[in-house]
């Protein structure tokens, strides 16, 4: 008998990597995967694992009681790996409330669901969350475990509020839960409104590559192959009720990121070497744009073994590559083809 584990937001940028990992690695677990397919959710990003026999896809939303109740009925699962939810911050200043639907009211369906239907002596609850919750940092410092949750933007208040829903049905109800705290993900499936893939993006389409304010911000930046493989160590060997803090220990401005960006772009396509910066643009600032993010990991590095083995320079060359050899999806994406596509080949699961 295979072990059902369910993973949340599965179609999206993380979750599809995650994915593929569990499914890759472990045959003796069914994977299923349930996501909305909101804009952010492709099923494209799971083409080449689709039709393996320990993994299934489940078209729904987290925050459908019933139709969670009824997955939760039927599977018995012995973990939960969640990571669904509203990522994109400048959306969150646009429109909050979708923010506090997924983000809040979807993991506490979840955990319902697991306190009712899960075995919770046995069965682990592992919530994906951001290091956004701790606010932000002057130029020193770093995030720890127990720095106090400060959060700025209705992205990461949400997301605080869903880390604060898990840690309390642990102390309440005793769920067997694990949180991960983890700083800017980047690589392949990467939705191009974040930072790197639009900059990728807007190169190839010689159009204008927007900095924010001054472009001083600086973010702490990890491959999305070791943020998996950290998911998996603290999946496997996390300890009840811990969290972890997750990060890359790769501390970036915005503005010098950007030029890097365009720097190795050139080089790839054949370009002269400055044909790229020439269209950065400073725009306003994002509202409460928090100023700088870092991650000491030194818990998940020395009680879990866990460290990241992608190089930034190893990770972005690949990353590069890899939007270079797949402008197809980046068209499918930009154009939301794949919208329309994915959402007439799925019955909703009820
Ligand atoms: P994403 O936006 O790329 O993907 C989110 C996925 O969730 C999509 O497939 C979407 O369709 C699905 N989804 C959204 N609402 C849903 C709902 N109501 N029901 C079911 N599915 C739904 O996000 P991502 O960047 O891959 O982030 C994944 C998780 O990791 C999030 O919880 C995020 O907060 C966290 N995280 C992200 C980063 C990062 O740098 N991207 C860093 C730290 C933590
Ligand atoms: O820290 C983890 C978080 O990282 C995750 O929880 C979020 O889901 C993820 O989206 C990311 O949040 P950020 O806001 O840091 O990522 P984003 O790519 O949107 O922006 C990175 C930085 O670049 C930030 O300082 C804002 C700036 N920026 C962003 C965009 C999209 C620009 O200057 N121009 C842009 O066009």
């Amino acid at each position: 008998m295979k072990k059902n584990i369910l993973i949340t937001g599965g179609a999206g940028f993380i979750g599809s990597h995650v994915v593929r990992h569990f499914v890759k690695k472990y045959s003796d677990y069914l994977i299923i995967n349930i996501d909305k397919l909101t804009y952010a959710g492709n099923l494209e990003n799971l083409n080449d694992i689709e039709n393996l026999p320990n993994y299934k896809f489940v078209k729904g939303d987290i925050c459908e009681n019933s139709l969670i109740q009824k997955l939760f009925s039927e599977y018995k699962f012995e973990g939960v790996i969640h990571l669904a939810a509203e990522s994109h911050v400048d959306r969150s200043i646009l429109n909050p409330m979708e923010f506090v639907e997924t983000n809040v009211k979807g993991t506490v369906t979840l955990l319902n669901a697991f306190k009712q239907h899960c075995d919770i002596d046995k069965s682990v609850f592992y919530h994906i969350s951001t290091d956004e919750v701790y606010g932000e940092l002057g130029n020193e410092g770093k995030f720890t475990e127990t720095t106090p949750y400060s959060p700025n933007s209705p992205y990461s208040a949400s997301k605080a509020a869903s880390d604060h829903f898990v840690r309390a049905y642990h102390t309440t109800y005793k769920l067997n839960i694990r949180i991960s705290n983890c700083s800017n993900n980047y690589g392949p499936y990467h939705f191009p409104e974040k930072l790197i893939p639009l900059m990728i993006n807007n190169i190839l389409n010689n159009k204008p590559l927007p900095v924010y304010g001054k472009g001083e911000n600086v973010r702490d930046w990890l491959y999305v192959k070791d943020h998996a493989e950290a998911i998996d160590t603290v999946f496997h060997n996390g300890k009840n009720g811990e969290t972890y803090n997750i990060g890359g220990n790769n501390e970036w401005k915005n503005i010098e990121l950007v030029k890097l960006l365009c720097n190795l772009t050139d080089q790839k396509l054949g370009n002269s070497s400055d044909s790229s910066q020439r269209l950065i643009t400073y725009v306003n600032d994002r509202a409460g744009h928090d100023f700088r993010y870092a991650i000491d990991s030194s818990k998940i590095m020395r009680e879990l073994g866990w460290k990241p083995k992608v190089t930034f320079e190893q990770g972005l060359s690949e990353t590069i590559d890899w939007y270079l050899q797949n402008k197809k999806w980046l068209e499918n994406v930009t154009s939301g083809e794949y919208i329309s596509y994915y959402s007439k080949m799925y019955e909703k699961y009820s």
